[in-house]
């Protein structure tokens, strides 16, 4: 997509060609096409319409009910962080008094279009001139074009002290985990763009600066004082965000935020350098969520079950008791064996075990390969979990405790 065909999609025209795309986006795209074709659009717009229809409809996802008015470009809504996610980082902005952000790199701009929503004013500086524009019309369809704007700029060359004549509050920043021509993901830190030495610099001169960062990101990375938190949605683990200078509350935090947005979300916090204690396997497994485990709050989580680790490295909790809890998975253990593939088998066959899902933390087993080798079956199901007790591998044959 280039500018002069998003131009042309928010025409008129456009719009009548992106309504008609919306109600064929379900069918056989060549049948699409023809039909938008023989409608009068041009071929030209016929294909961003349904690119577009195609990219809303993935995006609902992402952005609910407004991914209906929005413009996307593919690698912009991969990057894009979940609306329930933005609002909720939003809503601490504007509690902590923030009033006027710049968010550095703010893509197709769900974070700022939420933090506007919360009644932040915000400036979003975008080096990418097509999602700049993109950001700009989803500030319109989104209904806060009066409260974010966006400049065309390189972020590394803003002023992010005064903007517009207006003395910013905080600064905001989710720099590019993808390569820009290609599109792959990034892993090092170092290759971020905004680059990681900016964005720490950043953390060094505002006093309030506020990151989204991936959820795997080294502990020895992140910015002395600031506070991390790892989010995760439903189970998934999607990011984490620093909360630098006085936004910083405690040192980590998991939050689990659920799948419907009127349900609870859970929080855990900690200094991150608790360790659990460690003993015997006992009746009952958690299995952590990814937030609790990445924030290593594990020992947090285990005081709230009084539970203990089998190992020092894994982050598997045992416990006597299944208490419920929104922090973990639980699990009843049944069997545990030392790994063996044939006394797995016999305790499988012995159960008249056909189904099993497989759990594993701290082995180097391939689920799907064992799966194939234990040929099972039966009529009944159990949860493998592949594992290490006082360092020795360990299979745990369990069952899901409601
Ligand atoms: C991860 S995305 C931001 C997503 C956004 N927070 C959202 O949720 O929609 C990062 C953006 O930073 C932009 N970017 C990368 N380097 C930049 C720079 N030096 N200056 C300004 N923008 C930059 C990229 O083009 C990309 O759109």
């Amino acid at each position: 997509m280039n500018l002069d065909q998003l131009a042309a999609l928010r025409t008129p025209d456009g719009a009548a060609a992106l309504a008609m795309a919306a109600e064929l986006a379900d069918g056989d795209p060549l049948a699409a096409a023809a039909a938008l074709r023989g409608a009068g659009t041009p071929p030209g717009l016929a294909a961003a319409a349904l690119t577009q229809a195609e990219l809303r409809r993935r995006a609902a996802g992402k952005f609910g009910p407004d991914a209906a008015g929005m413009f996307f470009t593919r690698t912009g809504l991969e990057q894009a962080t979940r609306a329930e996610v933005a609002r909720r980082r939003a809503a601490r902005l504007r509690a902590a008094g923030v009033r006027t952000l710049v968010d550095l790199g703010c893509g197709l701009g769900a974070d700022a279009i939420a933090a506007a929503r919360a009644g932040i004013r915000v400036y979003g500086v975008e080096a990418d001139p097509v999602t700049a524009a993109m950001a700009a019309a989803n500030a319109e369809a989104t209904g806060v074009a009066d409260r974010f704007t966006v400049r065309t700029a390189d972020a590394t060359r803003t002023d992010v002290t005064m903007i517009d004549g207006d003395p910013v509050d905080a600064v905001f920043c989710d720099p590019a985990r993808r390569h820009a021509g290609t599109g792959r993901r990034v892993f090092d830190p170092a290759a971020y763009s905004p680059p990681w030495e900016f964005v720490l610099d950043l953390v060094a001169r505002v006093p309030r600066t506020v990151l989204k960062v991936a959820p795997g990101i080294p502990h020895a990375m992140l910015p002395a004082g600031a506070e991390t938190e790892w989010v995760s949605v439903a189970g998934d683990l999607v990011e984490a965000t620093v909360w630098a200078g006085p936004l910083a509350e405690v040192p980590r935090r998991a939050t689990l935020v659920p799948r419907d947005p009127s349900g609870t979300t859970d929080e855990l916090t900690g200094t991150g350098t608790a360790r659990p204690p460690v003993g015997p396997v006992r009746r009952y497994l958690y299995d952590p969520d990814g937030a609790v485990v990445r924030a290593h709050l594990v020992a947090e989580f285990a005081a709230t079950v009084d539970g203990s680790l089998a190992d020092p490295e894994i982050a598997y909790v045992y416990a006597d008791a299944p208490a419920p809890t929104p922090y973990a998975r639980c699990l009843e253990v049944l069997d545990t064996l030392p790994f063996s593939l044939k006394r797995l088998r016999a305790a499988l066959r012995e159960r008249g075990v056909g189904r099993v899902e497989i759990l594993k933390r701290g082995s180097a087993l391939e689920p799907e390969r064992l799966r194939r080798d234990l040929r099972l079956s039966g009529p009944e199901s159990a949860s493998l979990v592949l594992t290490r007790v006082a360092g020795a591998p360990t299979v745990l044959v369990c069952r899901p405790v409601a």
